[in-house]
């Protein structure tokens, strides 16, 4: 798998790319720093790592809702960190994305059929009626009924309008969608349904995933390779088979304390511990989680430790391992 995807071109790719926030009180906030990552066409890659490490900031930085301080994106080939106005329209041809919440992109007075159709009108693909017409096909692409075509969102379920979402968001053909936590607010058996839905498309359309999430075990499920981030920084990155295998002390953290909680239907549910320490970390000097590593070595006060590879398809940030 890794020696054919080592003659392939990545169909994204971040290089060194950093985001510093400043806060309305002057306060700089180091949310990503020196990330970098390549994804190769029809893989699944997810990002994993307790809340505020920085994983929504990459996603907002790779589909330009905003820049990135330093760093590029090559996406289908080019640098797409510094677009503006045209090309950063065309740039959502290639990749689309869908975040947690639907009614923030949902527009409260738009019927289904509607808001389905806009992204192929947007984009010149189809006039109106086109659309119209395809938001039909799009709807049953989705497993849900045409009669759901006139409706307003606020009568569709949290997992139609999520079905929904994503319909429009692939509508275009998109090469690469993105996926920020967008089944982590579904019921568990309508996330599962989600889920398996993605799965299809992602096969049926050829596209290129990078999926963001909390629970391991749906993470596990989807992706084919996890990149692990702490404090902004990717310190590992290792197939989703082989996360027995994690070597980064941080991973083997994280794995020894996801925890397992019963939800209402009585169905396991693993989620990534949230250990807020992360927050200020990454104003340290070196690496960020030198202070709770029982690995921790001198040399790890001072320089940042780079991405190195263990072995083909697995590298972690740390000369410890
Ligand atoms: N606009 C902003 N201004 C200042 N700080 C920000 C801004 N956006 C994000 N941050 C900070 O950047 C860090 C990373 O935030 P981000 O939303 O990327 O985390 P996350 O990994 O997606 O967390 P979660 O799992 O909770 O969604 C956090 O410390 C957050 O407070
Ligand atoms: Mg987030």
């Amino acid at each position: 798998m890794e020696q054919m995807t080592d003659n392939r071109q990545p169909i994204l790719e971040l290089r060194h790319i950093s985001k510093t926030f400043r806060t309305d009180d002057g306060r700089e906030v180091r949310a990503v720093r020196d990330a970098n990552l390549a994804v190769y066409p029809g893989e699944s890659v997810a990002l994993v790592g307790e809340s505020g490490c920085g994983k929504s900031t990459v996603a907002r930085m790779v589909t330009r809702l905003i820049s990135p301080t330093e760093g590029e994106i090559i996406l289908c080939g080019r640098d797409i960190s510094k677009l503006e106005g045209k090309g950063l329209r065309d740039l959502y041809r290639d990749i689309q994305m869908v975040f947690q919440d639907p009614y923030s992109v949902f527009s409260p007075r738009m019927s289904v059929g509607t808001f389905l159709g806009e992204g192929l009108v947007h984009h010149g693909i189809m006039n109106r009626a086109q659309a119209t017409e395809e938001a039909k096909t799009l709807l049953a692409l989705v497993e849900l009924p045409t009669e759901l075509m006139d409706r307003m969102p606020h009568q569709l379920s949290g997992g139609q309008l999520q079905r929904v979402v994503v319909a429009r968001a692939v509508s275009i053909r998109p090469k690469v969608l993105l996926l920020d936590e967008a089944t982590s607010a579904l019921d568990v058996s309508v996330q599962k349904q989600v889920l398996a839905l993605l799965m299809r498309l992602r096969k049926e359309l050829e596209l290129t995933f990078v999926f963001i999430g909390h629970d391991l075990a749906v993470v596990r499920a989807i992706a084919d390779r996890i990149a692990v981030m702490y404090a902004g920084m990717i310190v590992e990155e290792l197939g989703s088979e082989d996360l027995t295998k994690a070597r980064h002390p941080y991973t083997q953290r994280l794995l020894e304390s996801v925890f397992s909680v019963h939800d209402r239907t009585n169905q396991k549910v693993i989620r990534v511990e949230d250990m807020s320490m992360a927050v200020n970390a990454n104003a340290l000097p070196g690496c960020p989680f030198r202070p709770r590593c029982p690995r921790a070595m001198d040399e790890c006060g001072t320089a940042c430790p780079a991405l190195r590879e263990l072995e083909p398809g697995h590298r972690a940030a740390c000369p410890a391992v």
